[in-house]
Parts: C-alpha cells; sequence; structure tokens
C-alpha cells in the first residue's frame, strides 16, 4: 500500500468556494461547491471542513465531511454528500446555488491502496459508502477488481446503490428493513461476499459498532481492513485533540492518535474499537503508564533491594509518567508513531 510523499506533501487550502448545485438524493443532500485548490489535492478518503451559519453564526466549529467527487469544472470542484442531522447540516441543506461557503481541505490522510493488483472489497454503511466511489475509480487504476457491500436501516439511506451495481464487480445491498437488497446488515452476508469475490483487502466506511464488525470478521481471514472512522471533531487540523481515538503502533504500544491528521482512515486490526470514548489504561501517557523498559529496570530495582525500595521506584516510575493526552509532547509522540501503521492494506459510515 501506499500514500507517495507529493500526496502527503499538498497541504490543505482554505478556500471561499461558491456553492454550484444542493440537492436532495434520497435521504441525503449532495453539494458541490468550487473549490479548485481542494479539487486538485485530492485523494480518496480525504475530507472538507465546512463553515456553517454565515459570518454572524454562533457555531463556531466546522462540520467534517467526506469528499465524495471532485471535478475538473469551474477549475475544480468538490462534492460531499450530508445527512441533515443537527443545526450545522440542517443550515447546510438550506444554502443555495451562488451563496459562498468556506471551506477548508483535503484534509486527513487518504485511503492507501495496493501496490499490486488486488481484488478490494467497499464496504459501506448509509452515507458513508460515500468517499468509496472515487476510491474504486482509483483502485481500478491500479488494476484492481472492485466489489461493492452496501447497507443501511432503509433502502433511501444506501447511498450510491445504482452506481455501485453499474460500476462494480458485483454489488451486494442490505437493509434492516428488506426495502431494498437483502433483509439484514452488512455483516450478516459479509463472509458469503469474501467467499465470491476472494477479497484481499476490505476498505470501510460507516458508523464505529459496523467497523468494528467488519474488523473482527475479516480478520478470521487474515483479510487488512482500511477502516475511515468519523470520530467527532471541533479543529479538524490536530490542535484540539477531540478527536482522539485508542490506536495500537506497529510496536505495540496503544496512542492516543487524532483521527484528524493521523487518520480519518487506520487500520482496522490496530483500532481498539471496543476503547473508543476513553484513555486505556496501557495507552502511551494515560495516567499510570510508564515505558516498558523503566518497568522493567524498576521490578530488577525492587528485587534486588526489597520492599521498601520497591514503593521508591514506584514512585520514581509515576514521576517519569510520559504526558497525558493532550500535551504538546503527547500529540507530537502519537503523530509520527502512527504513520507507520499504514505499511500494509486494510479500510469506514453512514446510518
Ligand atoms: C472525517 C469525517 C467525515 C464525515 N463525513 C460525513 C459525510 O460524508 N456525511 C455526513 O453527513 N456526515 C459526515 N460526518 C459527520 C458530520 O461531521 C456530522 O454529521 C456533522 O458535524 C454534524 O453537524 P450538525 O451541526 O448537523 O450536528 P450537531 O450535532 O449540531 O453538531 C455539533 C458538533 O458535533 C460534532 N458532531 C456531531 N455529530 C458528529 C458525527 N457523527 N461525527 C463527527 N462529528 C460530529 C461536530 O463536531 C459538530 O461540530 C463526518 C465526520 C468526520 C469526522
Ligand atoms: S479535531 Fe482537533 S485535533 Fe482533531
Amino acid at each position: 500500500m501506499t500514500n507517495t510523499a507529493s500526496e502527503m506533501e499538498a497541504g490543505p487550502v482554505q478556500v471561499r468556494g461558491t456553492v454550484l448545485t444542493v440537492r436532495r438524493v434520497d435521504a441525503y443532500y449532495a453539494m458541490t461547491v468550487v473549490a479548485p485548490g481542494v479539487a486538485a489535492r485530492f485523494r480518496p478518503g480525504q475530507f472538507v471542513a465546512v463553515a456553517v451559519g454565515g459570518p454572524d453564526s454562533s457555531m463556531l466549529l466546522r462540520r467534517a465531511f467526506s469528499i465524495h467527487d471532485v471535478r475538473p469544472d469551474h477549475g475544480g470542484t468538490v462534492e460531499f454528500v450530508f445527512a441533515a442531522r443537527g443545526r450545522g447540516t440542517r443550515w447546510l441543506a438550506g444554502c443555495r446555488a451562488r451563496d459562498v461557503l468556506d471551506v477548508t481541505g483535503p484534509l486527513g490522510r487518504p485511503f492507501p491502496v495496493p501496490r499490486h493488483p488486488a481484488s478490494c472489497l467497499l464496504i459501506g454503511g448509509g452515507y458513508g459508502s460515500a468517499p468509496l466511489f472515487s476510491l474504486a475509480g482509483r483502485l481500478r487504476e491500479r488494476r484492481c477488481s472492485v466489489d461493492f457491500l452496501l447497507g443501511a436501516a432503509t433502502g433511501d439511506r444506501v447511498f450510491g446503490a445504482l452506481t455501485a451495481r453499474r460500476t462494480g464487480r458485483t454489488a451486494m445491498i442490505t437493509t434492516e428493513d428488506g426495502s431494498l437488497g437483502t433483509r439484514g446488515i452488512v455483516t450478516d452476508v459479509l463472509s458469503q461476499v469474501i467467499h465470491e469475490a476472494r477479497t484481499d483487502v476490505i476498505y470501510a466506511c460507516g458508523p464505529m459498532p459496523m467497523l468494528r464488525q467488519v474488523t473482527a470478521l475479516a480478520g478470521g481471514y487474515d483479510i487488512p481492513v482500511q477502516a475511515l472512522v468519523e470520530e467527532s471533531m471541533a479543529c479538524g487540523i490536530g490542535v484540539c485533540m477531540t478527536c482522539v481515538l485508542p490506536v495500537a503502533g506497529s510496536d505495540g504500544i496503544t496512542r492516543m492518535v487524532r483521527s484528524c491528521v493521523d487518520g480519518p482512515v487506520f487500520r482496522g486490526d490496530q483500532v481498539r474499537w471496543d476503547d473508543i470514548g476513553t484513555i486505556p489504561f496501557d495507552a502511551f501517557g494515560a495516567p499510570g503508564w510508564e515505558p516498558r523498559s523503566q518497568h522493567r529496570a524498576g521490578m530488577a530495582g525492587a528485587a534486588a533491594t526489597g520492599a521498601g525500595q520497591a514503593a521508591g521506584n514506584g514512585t520514581g516510575a509515576a514521576s517519569a509518567n510520559g504526558p497525558v493526552p493532550g500535551s504538546s509532547a503527547g500529540s507530537g509522540r502519537s503523530g509520527p508513531g502512527e504513520a507507520a501503521q499504514r505499511r500494509s492494506p486494510g479500510a469506514g459510515h453512514g446510518d
């Protein structure tokens, strides 16, 4: 799997772009905005952070949306798909052509793609399938085969079913109410799809529970998963630590990493899904955490000098703890460590 240096070097830009279209697509809205610099830098899996509410709004936080598509028209346009759920997205749904939006992007690390032709299964839950179609195009350029597995609660919440059927080698759809495709959820049919498609690698975007289950099932077949997670974000640029989640690095150490800059794409088997929303006790920088080498040294010292000394070592080790997540040193350590996670193939949402 590769992310070239030029991909990583092309940083985000902030643009004031004109809205070209806002259209209903079943349960969602698709918005196209003129944003030349964003379109030119985009790689599948990246997202935009959009200012909402207008210049006098109290809604200070930008809203993050996966980029669905970019086109060269008007110097470069960006399309994203969203569900109108809270104040910000309802405001966006009310925008019209010729309105001007402040957009920052592309943000985050893109999906890594295989070096060699591979059988790729793209799994999307709800609007989580939106970023998968540009990925499919890129995979085909690499002579990879692309199969789709899309699911949602109801048929109108499956985004892109027609495109998946038209462009995928195969496309399986599931809905919980049975209104489209097979009744059930994507993981009900995942084993069957993996067998039939002879899947080498899975890319997934959808709700956290879906990502967790996909990763667990794929692990049974030794299939790597690249998961695009939609962890709540505030700044979107790596400063505030709102978006951290526990991820185990190749060195076995769990770090609280920022999904906005270290993700949003992670290797599924390295995300500690059950611990999301917490700081696990064994995470780097967690209260009581100590480096393994120091821990071993402490134990050896305790064995040599007796119980009284052991208590002393314990105190010393506590003061030598790494920084807690949120401190600048903590974020500095977590970023580079996680860069190593994307060495192998492996893929994230919706409703
Ligand atoms: C990388 C990424 C990609 C995303 N892609 C899409 C997409 O393609 N389509 C789409 O509809 N939504 C997407 N989301 C979720 C989207 O950002 C939230 O739905 C949106 O922020 C909600 O804003 P609101 O004002 O309507 O809701 P409110 O609940 O009023 O939002 C208040 C704040 O809560 C946070 N928030 C609330 N819900 C979420 C959520 N589910 N995920 C992350 N932050 C949340 C936001 O930071 C927001 O600033 C994505 C999120 C991330 C992190
Ligand atoms: S959203 Fe602020 S660090 Fe990720």
